[in-house]
């Protein structure tokens, strides 16, 4: 089920708290800034997290929208259990992207409009006209095994580039004490 919280609530408090206590090693920037509810202020122009699915088993995916109403996404559980998100319009000319389960070993990202193929580990193209790679999702794992949608990075972006982008608009100091300057250092952004 979909879940669009409010950022007040007790139960969305529980939640963060929750994602917080999962997300660990490679997202620690995505676990602070859910800590500091930073995704979760209405108003100030970011979506605030979204339950896309109370379990995601490997090998499977789901769709919804993230982070506008409209905006078409989707999270896949790679066979090894990586939780991979990413927008589903297409780089070229927009059309929908669907998951092909079956293809390969991990399955794909395909767009039937012109043949265009994305990696499902990356996002990367691997066939067909798109120009540039699907935009990503950065998903996370709550205590309970729930997907959430927590913010978006752009094309070629990595997941912590694109959180750091984010939260350095709007907190530099937050965005300092999570490791973005670091980050940015690397390269990665
Ligand atoms: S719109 Fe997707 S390949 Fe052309």
């Amino acid at each position: 089920m979909v879940d669009r919280i409010s950022a007040d609530s007790l139960t969305t408090r529980r939640d963060y708290l929750r994602i917080v206590a999962t997300v660990s090693g490679g997202l620690v920037v995505g676990s602070t800034m859910v800590a500091a509810g930073v995704l979760h202020r209405h108003g100030d122009g970011s979506a605030p997290p979204l339950r896309v699915a109370e379990k995601l088993p490997p090998g499977e995916a789901v769709a919804f929208n993230y982070p506008g109403e409209h905006d078409r996404a989707m999270a896949i559980r790679l066979a090894d259990g990586t939780l991979v998100g990413y927008s589903t319009v297409c780089t070229h000319l927009a059309c929908g992207v669907l998951w092909r389960k079956e293809r390969g070993t991990e399955g794909e990202l395909y767009c039937p409009c012109h043949e265009g193929v994305f990696s499902a580990r990356t996002g990367e193209v691997t066939a067909g006209p798109p120009p540039r790679p699907l935009p990503r999702v950065v998903m996370v794992e709550d205590g309970r095994g729930a997907v959430w949608a927590i913010g978006t990075a752009r094309s070629g972006e990595s997941d912590e580039s694109g959180l750091c982008r984010q939260l350095n608009d709007r907190d530099p100091d937050l965005a300092a004490r999570a490791g973005c300057n670091a980050i940015r250092r690397g390269g990665a952004s």
